[in-house]
């Protein structure tokens, strides 16, 4: 029988699932393993379905020679060296499109929240503050209706968040390497336009875009020096993409107005700046997190990793070898 190692605390229902087919170990404690536990745990196991927070590196993967497939629970894979395991013959899958409309939703909710000051609001009531009922310039933020949106990276999320921006009459700005077909650019409603020309008009700045060496500090000080001052900037996508030593400098400077931000460099550790500023909204790398969708992301985790064990294509691979 194949044996599964899932890495974390998961749905009942799903380990339930599993192990009708496989036999299956599993993470009830829900303590993310060091790397050398982790090591130890997949000694013999045939399939891993791991989260982004663990590493599977070519160290990791020398001693794990019977391992089959990496089904990651989660549409990105930058926790996986992909070539690494296409060498050793290790499928790599994702979990893509079950998590898109939940993801929008939250940039959706960031950026609302950094445009109209809401987590600071919230802070300053509680805080026993509010001393003076109304006033005319009291808690001014941005307009997000009529506003120009900027998405950087239109992939499945960026069409997503299209979506909600609708019912605000926005001017919508993308840029993305590889260009919509004209049909879906008029479809969407959306402008393609150069990185540095979406950076100086957008009122609304959304990074939507898998980690990469290549988008590693994809913004960084230069890109938010070409913002407006008024500029809103929203990362849900991942840590790394956007520079947070330089968000935090410009976000203090008051460079650009705000920021609402799920993901971050060195996760769960957050860079100590942002916690002293009002200008920034954080939540803890919860884009996908709804029942619903996260149930939805184990169970196509879990045909991926049930094909590939009985030998067929799976549904959602990252590598694909020749046949
Ligand atoms: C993803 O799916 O890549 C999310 O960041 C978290 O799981």
């Amino acid at each position: 029988m194949h044996r599964v190692l899932i890495t974390r605390g998961i749905f009942p229902e799903i380990v339930e699932e599993l192990s009708k087919r496989f036999e299956v170990e599993h993470n009830a404690e829900d303590r993310p393993w060091p790397p050398e536990e982790l090591a130890r745990r997949l000694r013999g196991k045939h399939a891993a379905m791991p989260t982004v927070m663990d590493r599977f590196d070519e160290p990791l993967l020398a001693q794990c020679p019977d391992l089959k497939v990496i089904s990651n629970i989660a549409v990105g894979y930058n926790n996986v060296d992909v070539p690494a395991c296409t060498k050793r013959g290790i499928r790599v899958t994702n979990t893509p499109g079950v998590l898109s409309d939940t993801t929008a939703d939250l940039t959706w909710a960031l950026l609302m929240a950094a445009a109209r000051r809401v987590a600071e609001g919230d802070a300053y009531v509680r805080a026993g503050d509010w001393k003076v009922a109304f006033g005319v310039s009291f808690f001014l933020g941005q307009d997000v209706h009529h506003a120009v949106l900027g998405i950087v990276g239109m992939g499945r999320i960026g069409k997503a968040i299209v979506q909600r921006a609708r019912g605000f009459d926005m001017r919508i700005v993308y840029h993305d390497p590889v260009r919509l077909p004209q049909a879906e650019e008029e479809r969407l409603g959306v402008t393609f336009v150069e990185r540095d020309r979406l950076l100086a008009e957008a009122d609304f700045v959304l990074v939507m875009v898998p980690y990469s060496p290549a988008t590693h500090h994809l913004i960084g000080a230069a890109e938010i020096a070409r913002m407006k001052s008024t500029a809103v900037l929203v990362n849900t996508s991942r840590g790394g993409i956007v520079d947070d030593a330089a968000l935090v400098e410009a976000l203090g400077a008051k460079r650009i107005a705000a920021a609402g931000l799920d993901v971050f460099e060195g996760e769960p550790k957050v860079h100590p700046g942002y916690l002293e500023l009002r200008n920034v909204v954080i939540t803890p790398h919860i884009g996908s997190a709804s029942r619903a969708t996260r149930l939805a992301m184990c169970r196509t985790a879990v045909a991926n990793l049930t094909a590939v064990l009985e030998g067929r294509e799976p549904p959602n691979p990252v590598n694909v070898f020749p046949a």
